[in-house]
């Protein structure tokens, strides 16, 4: 049995994922701020993790040390993150105090404390800029958003770190990830979970540009079984997660639209300038967001290469996109009807 903590464990991703190594019979440590997470995450058929999490910050270093002085983890999965993109947008102090400083806090307290191996949640997003698909792990350009500049800069770290120390990190860098427990409630849900909330509520979902526009969608639990074989990696290594094929957003709206039995809402167009539309604070002050970032975080084609998940970790994605969307929708669908009662 291996002593695991596990960061951002009441979001989407940590808290399956504390789930599946709590399932393998591992002793794990959950810890969240609860700034997005959720308390329901925490809730599963065997297990209710609610009474165990610690409602912790990562950027409280003196209680990460104690937290490490007294865990002594094997492993350290570091989850935690402001996700929203315009979030971070909207306060880039934060968005670093977070998800660069709250990381570099996690990687000292790793080293001071001997962990077997950190094991850092990063992004495609990192490749925004690329214009080479299928996009390989050294294929990165230059970032320009908060969210992707920081994730890239909180990889430096970890590189640096493990060089400087020889203490083992492997930086996954995850695509598209779908599945139960996205969160569809929030300001900007991620895509999934937007359309099936405003097609469960009758709603026409803005969708921006034309929708043909491609994205590498990779299910939440074929997500975990890569992140459970990368325990194994002694070294320093960057790993794409994800399934090395794409589908268009319409697409997407169409499966789900034809699961939910909603065919005839059709989607309302938007222009891609109005993409943050929800966050005034981006077309406000002197200096405004510019359009063709926009245009291009809308537009933008992500297809990442697995060949080196495949090669070093034996890691084949299982699920396909109809039925991953088809748990995610039985899923959301339970989550807005208690919202509804
Ligand atoms: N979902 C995706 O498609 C996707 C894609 C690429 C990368 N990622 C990365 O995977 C990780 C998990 O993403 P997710 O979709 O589960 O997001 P999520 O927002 O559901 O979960 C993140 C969790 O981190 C917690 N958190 C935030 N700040 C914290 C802090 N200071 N201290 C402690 N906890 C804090 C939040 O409360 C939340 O529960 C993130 O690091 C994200 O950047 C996600």
């Amino acid at each position: 049995m291996n002593k695991i903590l596990i960061t951002g464990a009441a979001g989407f991703i940590g808290s399956q994922l504390a789930h599946a190594l709590w399932q393998k019979g591992e002793q794990v440590t959950l810890l969240d701020n609860f700034s997005y997470g959720l308390e329901d995450n925490l809730i599963f058929e065997d297990h209710d993790f609610r009474q165990e999490i610690m409602r912790d910050d990562v950027c409280d270093r003196p209680m990460l040390d104690k937290l490490f002085a007294r865990g002594q983890f094997d492993y350290v999965y570091h989850v935690a993150a402001i996700t929203p993109l315009p979030d971070c947008q909207v306060d880039p102090g934060k968005a670093v105090e977070v998800n660069v400083a709250g990381t570099v806090n996690i990687l000292e307290a790793a080293r001071k404390y001997g962990a077997k191996k950190v094991i850092f949640a990063s992004t495609s997003a990192v490749y925004e800029n690329c214009t080479h698909f299928p996009t390989a792990e050294d294929d990165v350009e230059r970032t320009t958003l908060v969210y992707s500049t920081c994730k890239y800069t909180a990889e430096q770290f970890c590189r640096a770190f493990s060089e400087t120390y020889g203490l083992p990190v492997t930086v996954l860098r995850f695509a598209n990830v779908y599945g139960p427990h996205i969160d569809c409630l929030r300001t900007q849900p991620p895509v999934a979970g937007y359309i099936i909330r405003e097609l469960y509520y009758g709603r026409r979902p803005v969708m921006h540009s034309t929708g043909e526009q491609r994205r590498d969608f990779v299910y939440v639990e074929d997500l975990i079984d890569l992140a459970i074989r990368v325990q194994q990696g002694s070294s320093y290594d960057v790993i794409n997660v994800s399934t090395n094929q794409t589908y268009s957003i319409n697409q997407v709206y169409e499966t789900i639209a034809r699961i939910m039995g909603k065919e005839e809402i059709l989607p309302e167009r938007a222009d891609s300038s109005h993409y943050w539309y929800r966050y005034p604070a981006l077309y406000e002050g002197s200096y405004r967001i510019s359009e063709e970032i926009l245009d291009n975080e809308v537009n933008k084609h992500t297809e990442c290469s697995n060949a080196l998940a495949k090669k070093k970790y034996g890691w084949i994605p299982q699920t396909s996109l109809e039925d991953g969307l088809r748990a995610t929708v039985e899923f959301s669908t339970r989550v807005l009807e208690k919202v509804a009662r």
